[in-house]
């Protein structure tokens, strides 16, 4: 097979290469396009883009494969914890003890935020969007952290990661705290990354913090599954606010505004709050699923389709099983895991789904989880970004080793030609 690929154009033959990913994935190189044909591509949604070569993520939507740094979502959610699938998205390699050790101490050194930022959350009123007060309060660390925006060496964008893995916890237990009426705490170093997330966001003012295993297994394990999804919206946007140089924090800033929409992220909590609005209708899964059928009908099934996945998303499946497990274990009888079940098998059988490859995704059960384990609904897409975190330090990290050029698509544009001006008493 040949690795060109042939563009005729106006009489013309221009020759593309044609690359190859480490797994067979075939893609078009135009960088030399608008320079020898005057065009451009035009691809809305970047459905059929690929913006960079990555070494981070891989994932198969046909066939439900997902991979950090070749190793499978299965395998590390089972077997490894948050904090050293952090190092290995980040830096490329499991760690070993020395390695994750040195690395948890770098991060328990920078885990103080300044108390200046306190004076920040309380401009808030406790009825603002967590996700709107993380993407702030991620924005606003850059003034106690200047030195973390030009980053020229390794050790200086090291020492910018270290940072944001020890501070955005922090900002996020506050997040909740706050929207709780909690007075703002901050962690215990003696605690493992994961236990320390759980205990700031849940340790009672009045009450000894009581190390719950399931819970924080739970959790480990849904920030793990959250981690990383190669160039989706969020992470697409971390890159390219990168790109420009902005520093990792307003990059992440900028990323955690990506995450809120509810076609993205925020879809955790949309499908909770349509669980619960099935429930207080009376449960009836047939109205609803009709209404996500009905073209005239605004309403979506939340939790279903994804734009890659186009069998199953792998990470539903382990979600699923988690949200059994978690509930059974805690002894939660939730009536919404029921209907969430309901809406999923018939979704399955239905031709409008089946045939659109429609399937649960990641947000469809998590959801229920993070409400088992007393997170509040509005803090959901909050817990994604925290899961999401590692993932988007990988990506920007890798985008700057690698040097890639600011990032800057081009269009095509459709509005009016050349107008004289017309004065403001003429018109
Ligand atoms: N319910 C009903 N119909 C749907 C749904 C849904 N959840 N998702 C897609 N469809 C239909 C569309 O109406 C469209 O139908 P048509 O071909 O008859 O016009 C077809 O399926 C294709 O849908 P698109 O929106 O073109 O698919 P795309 O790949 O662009 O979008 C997306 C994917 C945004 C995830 C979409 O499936 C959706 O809106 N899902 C609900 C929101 C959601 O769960 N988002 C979370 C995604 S996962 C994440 O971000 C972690």
């Amino acid at each position: 097979m040949s690795d060109k690929a042939i563009l005729e154009y106006g009489g013309e033959r221009y020759e593309f290469p044609v690359i190859k990913g480490t797994e067979d994935e075939l893609a078009i190189d135009i960088k030399t396009l608008r320079a020898s044909t005057g065009m451009v591509t035009i691809d809305p949604g970047y459905k059929n883009t690929g913006s960079c070569e990555s070494a981070i993520t891989f994932l198969n939507g046909e066939q439900g494969i997902l991979r950090y740094r070749g190793y499978s979502i299965e395998d590390l959610a089972e077997k490894a914890d948050f904090l050293e699938v952090a190092y290995l998205l980040i830096f490329g390699e499991l760690p070993n003890k020395e390695q994750l050790e040195k690395f948890h101490n770098d991060i328990k050194e920078e885990s103080q935020v300044d108390e200046e930022m306190k004076k920040i959350l309380d401009g808030f009123p406790k009825s603002a969007h967590p996700m709107g007060v993380l993407s702030s309060l991620t924005s606003a660390l850059v003034a106690f952290n200047p030195s973390c925006v030009d980053v020229a060496s390794e050790s200086a964008m090291y020492n910018s990661i270290v940072r944001i893995l020890a501070k955005f916890p922090v900002l996020v237990a506050w997040t909740m705290r706050k929207k709780k009426g909690l007075p703002l705490d901050y962690g215990d170093d003696t605690l493992g990354y994961v236990e320390n997330i759980h205990k700031m966001m849940f340790k009672r003012p009045n009450q000894e913090y009581k190390r719950d295993r399931i819970a924080i297994d739970a959790l480990d394990k849904l920030l793990i599954l959250h981690a990383d999804h190669e160039q989706n919206c969020s992470t697409s946007t971390v890159r390219i606010v990168g790109s420009s140089h902005a520093g990792l924090f307003a990059s992440l800033s900028a990323g955690i505004s990506a995450l809120w929409g509810p076609l993205h992220g925020g879809a955790n909590q949309a499908v909770l709050e349509m669980l619960e609005a099935i429930e207080a209708d009376g449960g009836d899964t047939k109205k609803y699923m009709a209404k996500a059928k009905d073209k005239n009908d605004p309403f979506r099934l939340m939790g279903f389709g994804h734009r890659v996945y186009k069998n199953f998303d792998p990470r539903a499946r382990i979600i699923k099983k988690s949200a059994d497990e978690v509930l059974g274990n805690l002894g939660i009888e939730d009536p919404i895991l029921d209907i969430a079940k309901g809406l999923e098998k018939e979704a399955l059988e239905d031709k409008y789904f089946v045939d659109r490859k429609l399937y649960p995704n990641v947000d469809f059960y998590s959801g229920i989880i993070y409400r088992a384990l007393g997170i509040p609904t509005e803090m959901f897409t909050v817990m994604f970004a925290l899961g999401r975190l590692p993932g988007w330090i990988a990506q920007w990290r890798e985008m700057r080793l690698r040097k890639e050029p600011i990032g800057r698509p081009r269009q095509v544009y459709i509005g009016e030609n050349h107008r004289d001006f017309v004065s403001l008493e003429k018109r």
